[in-house]
């Protein structure tokens, strides 16, 4: 699989350098986990492109900070969790130095790798890391968001939601026990989270899309097929 397609316009000499990263990235990226694979970092970097075009981010720190962002993982239910981000700046910074980036720029990339993580809680402090938070953030929402989830929570063997117990109307969520819990305790906090209002309003319909869904899954786990008829039919009227 490539990661980096030819329409990337950068100066031949960054280009050299980008395609020697993208070798190195698919031979080192963790493997076994759907949810964090080249697919999720081919994703983050088609939104990250997008958002570099109306923003204009500096490509030559955004891509390698897009593609060496997750090249340390931590399982989501480990105490080195937060740690993650840490260890992939070190690594980002370890893989970059022999491919002929600047210590400036590595040290801008770095700073931009170790900035993306959710459980760390970070400002972005420069403007492709700005980028590269909210195109991380946005594919954890929508249709892709529900797959990354269940394939998460899946990976930790964790049931896809509590018996008999309407979601939306929880008390407490724990995405430890619960996978669908997880859209009330991280999720639904993201549209907020976003640093541009263009990622602003594309979280908010990803996330209105989850509410959707949510809602048939609760028509099709947690009541009688009766109810959610009624339900339906009032829906109709
Ligand atoms: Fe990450
Ligand atoms: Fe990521």
């Amino acid at each position: 699989m490539k990661l980096l397609d030819d329409s990337i316009n950068v100066d031949s000499q960054v280009w050299d350098r980008l395609r020697k990263l993208e070798d190195r990235v698919i031979e080192l990226f963790p493997k076994g986990d759907p949810s964090h694979d080249l697919l999720h970092l081919k994703r983050v970097l088609k939104t990250a492109l997008f958002l570099a075009a109306i923003e204009r981010g500096e490509l030559e720190i955004l891509i390698p900070a897009v593609l060496l962002h997750d090249i340390v993982q931590v399982p989501k239910n480990s105490p080195n969790r937060s740690a993650a981000s840490e260890m992939a700046a070190l690594k980002a910074s370890e893989i970059l130095e022999p491919l002929g980036w600047s210590n400036d720029d590595i040290q801008k990339i770095a700073q931009a790798v170790l900035e993306h993580s959710y459980s760390r809680g970070l400002t972005a402090t420069s403007l492709e890391s700005a980028i590269l938070q909210d195109s991380d953030r946005l594919d954890a929402l929508g249709a892709i968001g529900i797959m990354r989830m269940v394939a998460c929570g899946t990976l930790m063997g964790t049931p896809f939601y509590e018996d008999s117990i309407d979601v939306f109307s929880k008390n407490t969520y724990e995405d430890r026990k619960y996978i669908i819990d997880h859209v009330f305790t991280k999720l639904i906090r993201l549209p907020d989270l976003m640093n541009f209002q263009w990622s602003k309003a594309e979280a908010l319909k990803r996330f209105e899309f989850m509410k959707h869904f949510l809602r048939q899954l609760r028509a099709e786990t947690q009541q009688s097929p009766l109810q959610s008829e009624k339900d339906a039919m009032r829906n109709l009227s």
